[in-house]
């Protein structure tokens, strides 16, 4: 089953008629103009199964004259659009509420050149993260972020969710390692950004603006991102803690101890371990001697192999001495490694092969971060599962909560209270998944009434008829003039 939504049809939108789909066949040709049943129903729903829409169109551009001519008409026939990349997002975002004419990005692929002695890739929108991966790992550099979804996400769907990921203790946020993008506006503009210098502060940096925008602005079509070098030695720890204080202390020793060294530092309670033992094919518990209350994975990356093994092999013995952590074991090889990290991306398949989720992305104080997954565990009794796991370095906790169906009575339970929590703690009520169609009427649990003000100008602005993904990122009150 999936979730309802509050948000109603805006009227002003025209629906699609028979000549729009042959103006669509000229500019795109018959193939890339789908109407198949099968593929639309594919695109038109969410990666959770949670979002489902009812579009009738699907788009497939293949480069950006053509994303400007599709932009150009639908703006001028108020025809509304919803941009899709890899169809992986969890908020809602990538999918039609109602009848949006969806425009995927999957046909613009190329990689149009690196840049091999400042590590300065120009690709387009389209390509996958794990080829644009591959890629790089041949010229020595690699992707300034990597997550679970590497597979099938595009770097244009990373981008307009300004995606976090496993590696962003390291190499920082995408607004920092995107220097150029080229972006098409509502009404068919091509805007060339497409800078590749470190330094420029000529006027106002508007690529940030499109940068976790949810699509809701324009549509990326390429993008200039700086990569950073691809390192020798790669080493991953799977810990266990006994509480949720150890795993804290741990964090601040870890940046004492493995500085600069740290690529990943990622947290799971023993409920997530369950959940993914339980639920992913081969997984295996890398500590089975006992179940322990929570794991920490952690991974250093750094040119000279020796000297980084022995450092962390010195850090995991001095944390078991002082009793920071109760076990540990350094992965002996590429394949244990990946073991470990099979059970740490695999949690958000496991929570949906599980049945239904609630999924809740916050951003929080360390200290106060699993106070919330204890206190909803209080509240829900028996009646969910409810796991905490995440990106413990950047304080990013992933609260998920597992139940057998879809159930207002349950989310009730659930919202407002996680949202006030959150608010109250002065979190985010969205770290890295963006807002989308799920919180888009929640906004204001993080940001003032002043900046979701200026941020519906700056939507009215660039995109005056409202047809760049509806009802998505900013409440639609805020939208009808
Ligand atoms: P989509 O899902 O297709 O789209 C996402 C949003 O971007 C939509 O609003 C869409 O309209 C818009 N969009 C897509 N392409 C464009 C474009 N070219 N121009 C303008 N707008 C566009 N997120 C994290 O931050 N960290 C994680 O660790 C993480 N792990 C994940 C693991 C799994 C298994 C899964 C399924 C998801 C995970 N995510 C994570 C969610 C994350 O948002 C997406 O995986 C990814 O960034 C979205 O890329 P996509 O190509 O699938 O975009
Ligand atoms: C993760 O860190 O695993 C992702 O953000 C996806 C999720 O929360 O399920
Ligand atoms: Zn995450």
């Amino acid at each position: 089953s999936s979730v309802a939504t509050n948000a109603k049809r805006n009227p002003a939108f025209s629906t699609i008629n028979l000549d729009d789909v042959l103006h669509f066949k000229e500019i795109l040709g018959h193939k890339n103009v789908i109407q198949d049943e099968d593929r639309l129903l594919a695109a038109n729903v969410d990666w959770m199964r949670k979002y489902k829409g009812s579009s009738q169109l699907l788009l497939l551009p293949r480069n950006t004259e053509e994303v400007s001519k599709i932009l150009k008409y639908c703006n001028s026939r108020c025809l509304a659009v919803v941009p899709q990349g890899g169809n992986t997002g969890l908020v809602g975002g990538s999918v039609p509420v109602y009848d949006e004419v969806i425009i995927n990005l999957s046909a613009m692929d190329k990689i149009i050149s690196l840049d091999k002695v400042n590590g300065i890739l120009i690709c387009e929108a389209g390509c996958i993260l794990e080829n644009l991966n591959s890629f790089l790992a041949n010229e020595g550099y690699i992707m300034p972020l990597d997550l679970g979804a590497k597979g099938s996400c595009q770097i244009g769907g990373n981008i307009s969710t300004n995606a976090g990921g496993l590696h962003f203790i390291r190499y920082g946020s995408l607004h920092g390692n995107i220097l150029g993008l080229e972006v098409i506006l509502a009404d068919g503009t091509i805007l060339d950004m497409l800078t590749t210098l470190r330094k420029d502060n000529t006027g106002y940096d508007l690529k940030h603006l499109f940068i976790g925008s949810e699509g809701t602005l324009g549509i990326i079509t390429k993008i200039v991102v700086l990569t950073p070098c691809k390192l020798s030695s790669t080493n991953s720890a799977f810990l266990a803690c006994s509480d949720y204080l150890s795993c804290q202390k741990l964090l601040a020793e870890a940046k004492q101890d493995l500085g600069e060294a740290i690529s990943a530092f990622e947290f799971m309670d023993c409920n997530s371990v369950e959940m993914a033992l339980t639920h992913i094919e081969g997984a295996r518990n890398p500590l089975p001697a006992s179940l322990y209350k929570f794991y920490v994975l952690i991974e250093t990356t750094g040119a000279d192999e020796s000297y980084n093994r022995t450092k962390l092999e010195a850090f995991l013995l001095r944390s078991m001495e002082v009793g920071l952590i109760s076990d540990g074991v350094i992965a002996q090889d590429l394949n244990q490694a990946s073991s470990f990290w099979q059970i740490r991306e695999g949690l958000s398949e496991a929570t949906t092969k599980a049945g239904a989720v609630y999924k809740y992305d916050l951003s929080l104080p360390v200290d106060m971060l699993y106070s919330i997954v204890e206190e909803m565990r209080a509240r829900l009794g028996n009646i969910a599962k409810v796991i905490g796991y995440g990106h413990l370095g950047d304080g990013n906790l992933h609260l998920n909560i597992s139940t057998t169906h879809y159930d207002e009575k349950i989310q009730a339970q659930i919202e407002p209270f996680v949202y006030e929590w959150t608010a109250h703690h002065r979190g985010s009520i969205s770290a890295e998944h963006g807002l989308g169609l799920m919180k888009a009427e929640k906004i204001h649990y993080s940001k003032s009434e002043e900046t979701v003000k200026v941020m519906a100008s700056i939507k009215k602005l660039l995109d005056p008829k409202g047809i760049l993904n509806p009802y998505k990122v900013l409440p639609q009150s805020m939208l009808q003039s």
